[in-house]
């Protein structure tokens, strides 16, 4: 499986295992409505593969890294690094690439930032700007990002990939089919994630979003488009009832995830020791 260079927050790259195993065998279109670090989308295997995130500066992004060389983006970083001298402990160069970035919106700069950000994070502000404070001691490019950049660059390059930037309920499914597959791991209401709460020049989620959400998923399910949904029905001492009371009247599948699984061991960790549910929906 490869492991998307972004670090993402709420990244399901641990859960890959168990999801992928979960897809039809033949996909046409793979549509990742809530990309984010595109963790499902780039090991899925379809014929087209639809990247979409409301987060237009991380499309931009992949964007460019899909529409250049890996040695235009490799040299690009590396000579970054080498000009700003960026480092685990170099604050005030970390700030200068943040300033230049929020003036000029290079998408590959968003890539270093995050490289070198406080746990990885990518946020904005009301007036889109990047915000994450500096990682300290903890966030670098090192040899495993670049690892997992070339492998991500290579699927990049190698598959028919679009992007778009819809919220997902403004995605036109009349293009869609029972070929197809649409995969949403949207926020989740009752875990936390920068992207949810509304403040950072971006739309948050909400109840209303969830439910609108769970009604996209109905109209899919009408027009027989076959769907899968990520997310989680119980989190520490939060319970998702809306999801819960939907799924209550409906038969599509619920198959529960183990958080903490792990694939090349014998051993299992305790089995999602806060309690979490975490469970993936489809209707096929
Ligand atoms: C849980 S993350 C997805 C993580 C991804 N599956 C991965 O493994 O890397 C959720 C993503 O949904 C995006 N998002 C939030 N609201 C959205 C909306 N209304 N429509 C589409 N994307 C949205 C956020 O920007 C965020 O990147």
């Amino acid at each position: 499986m490869i492991k998307s260079p972004m670090n993402y927050t709420g990244g399901k790259y641990k859960l890959l295992n168990q999801i992928i195993p979960k897809f039809p065998q033949n996909i046409r279109i793979f549509v990742d409505v809530f990309a984010g670090g595109c963790n499902v989308g780039i090991n899925v295997n379809s014929k087209q593969t639809i990247f979409n995130d409301t987060l237009i500066y991380l499309i931009e992004l992949y964007l460019e890294l899909k529409n250049n060389s890996k040695g235009y983006i490799f040299n690009y970083i590396e000579e970054k690094i080498k000009s700003l001298q960026l480092s685990k402990t170099n604050q005030a160069s970390y700030l200068k690439l943040r300033e230049e970035y929020n003036k000029n919106k290079s998408p590959l700069d968003l890539f270093l930032l995050s490289a070198y950000s406080f746990n990885h994070q990518i946020r904005f502000n009301n007036k889109h700007e990047f915000n994450t404070p500096f990682g300290k001691n903890r966030s670098s490019y090192n040899t495993r990002m670049r690892e997992n950049l070339d492998k991500f660059l290579d699927v990049l390059h190698s598959k028919e990939i679009k992007f778009s930037t819809h919220s997902f309920e403004k995605i036109d499914y009349s293009q869609f089919n029972n070929d197809d597959l649409i995969y949403c791991d949207p926020p989740y209401l009752i875990s936390t994630g920068t992207y949810n709460d509304g403040k950072r020049g971006f739309d948050g989620w909400n109840e209303n979003k969830e439910l609108e959400l769970l009604n996209f998923l109905d109209e899919l399910n009408k027009n027989n488009i076959r769907f899968a949904l990520s997310n989680v029905i119980k989190h520490k001492d939060n319970k998702n009832n809306i999801l819960q009371n939907w799924l209550n009247e409906r038969k599509y599948n619920i198959y529960h995830l183990d958080c903490n699984y792990v694939n090349s061991s014998y051993h299992r960790k305790n089995k999602n020791k806060d309690g979490s549910l975490e469970v993936l929906i489809t209707n096929y």
